[in-house]
């Protein structure tokens, strides 16, 4: 009975072993996952202790076929232009696939990072000869974009197997959105603002800033806008925000965006997965959903109101956001400050933490 157990446990342990998931931060095996700990540094390049892959070799028998959104074959690429990638293998495998820039759309990409995709969701039961992916190259792509695939099917295909190739980046074909997308870091980023002074922290656009070349108009009120901010437990939404707290706030529109999130007061941070940027270290409060690139449908951070803000009654967030280069759309929600919840964290007279007073009398 105990040799049978040992058994199913080395058949499974030679399954499970193939998940691409495997080498991505927060695996069971390399915690912070393979590699140098970028993006694209994951693919293995030797051996890895207790991973039956041994060492990865070049398959040329992989191979990529890229399409546009017409269905034609290509192998050039226009900035902010999407295509469909398949990768093909010889035979039933999972796959990791990164672009050294750029982002995958469907299926989603792994958390924190949009240029790499998981192919088959490492499930065993999702192996297959090929697979497909839709990509959208960034308006800034200049050059080449290398792609890159791991691939490990079952028994004696289990090897690693890897193959790489470079779409060229054509800049004359770049589509019309990517000279004229509004981008939040024309506004707010110290370096790429286009704007003749940089905004206050919390500043909107608020009128036509044709003069500077935006050809988003007026800003116009979108009521399709969602907040949702969410209590400690992360799961029930709230009203309203507890200095001292750190809150999940997530911002939701009706189809993918780029967009401007401001607080009137506390600090504003990129939750892990969400692809957006504090542009200016000034500014805490503020923040750019998709750092200028990265359109999506919703964006969740993390807001910390600080424990001497408890007299300030209400906190004010604001966002512009943009489908592409059309109209701004502004909304706005005004969320009390919950003392009584705060009593629970800070220590009101001093504005101290009780978590640090706590600390200092031990
Ligand atoms: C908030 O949005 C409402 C509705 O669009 C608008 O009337 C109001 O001026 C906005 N408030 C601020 C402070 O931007
Ligand atoms: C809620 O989210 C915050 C920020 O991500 C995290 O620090 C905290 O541990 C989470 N709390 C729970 C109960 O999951
Ligand atoms: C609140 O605390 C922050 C951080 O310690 C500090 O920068 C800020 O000036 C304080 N604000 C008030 C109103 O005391």
């Amino acid at each position: 009975m105990l040799h049978m157990k040992f058994a199913i446990w080395l058949v499974a342990a030679a399954y499970v072993s193939a998940y691409p998931r495997y080498l991505l931060p927060g695996s069971p095996y390399i915690p912070g996952g393979n590699g140098d700990g970028t993006c694209t540094g994951v693919h293995p390049t030797g051996p890895i202790m207790y991973a039956v892959h041994s060492t990865p070799y070049k398959d040329t028998r992989i191979s990529f076929e890229i399409a546009n959104t017409a269905g034609a074959l290509t192998t050039a690429v226009c900035p902010g232009a999407a295509y469909t990638i398949t990768v093909k293998f010889p035979e039933q495998r999972l796959a990791l696939l990164t672009a050294s820039t750029g982002a995958f759309t469907n299926p989603d990409p792994t958390t924190g990072c949009p240029n790499r995709v998981d192919l088959g969701g490492s499930s065993r039961w999702n192996v297959a000869n090929s697979f497909t992916t839709t990509f959208e190259v960034p308006c800034n792509a200049a050059g080449g974009i290398q792609l890159k695939v791991t691939s490990a099917g079952r028994g004696t295909s289990r090897q690693w197997a890897q193959m790489d190739t470079t779409l060229t980046v054509s800049s004359a074909c770049a589509v019309a959105k990517c000279g004229v997308q509004a981008r939040p870091q024309y506004w707010a980023d110290p370096v790429w603002r286009l704007v003749p002074e940089l905004p206050p922290c919390t500043a909107h656009p608020e009128r036509d800033y044709a003069e500077l070349y935006a050809p988003h108009g007026s800003p116009i009120p979108d009521s399709t806008i969602v907040f949702t901010m969410y209590g400690k437990d992360n799961i029930t939404a709230t009203n309203t925000v507890c200095p001292g707290e750190t809150h999940v706030f997530k911002v939701s529109f009706p189809q993918r965006r780029l967009a401007l999130l401001t607080a009137s007061l506390g600090a504003i941070v990129p939750h892990a997965g969400s692809i957006s940027r504090v542009l200016d270290p000034n500014c805490p409060q503020r923040v750019d959903l998709g750092d200028s690139y990265y359109l999506n449908t919703g964006f969740t951070v993390e807001y910390t109101l600080p424990c001497n803000a408890s007299d300030a009654g209400f906190v004010l967030f604001k966002v512009t956001s943009a489908p592409g280069a059309v109209q701004w759309r502004q909304s706005n929600v005004t969320l009390a400050v919950n003392t009584a919840c705060a009593s629970l964290t800070c220590d009101l007279r001093g504005g101290w933490c009780m978590r640090v007073e706590r600390s200092m009398m031990r």
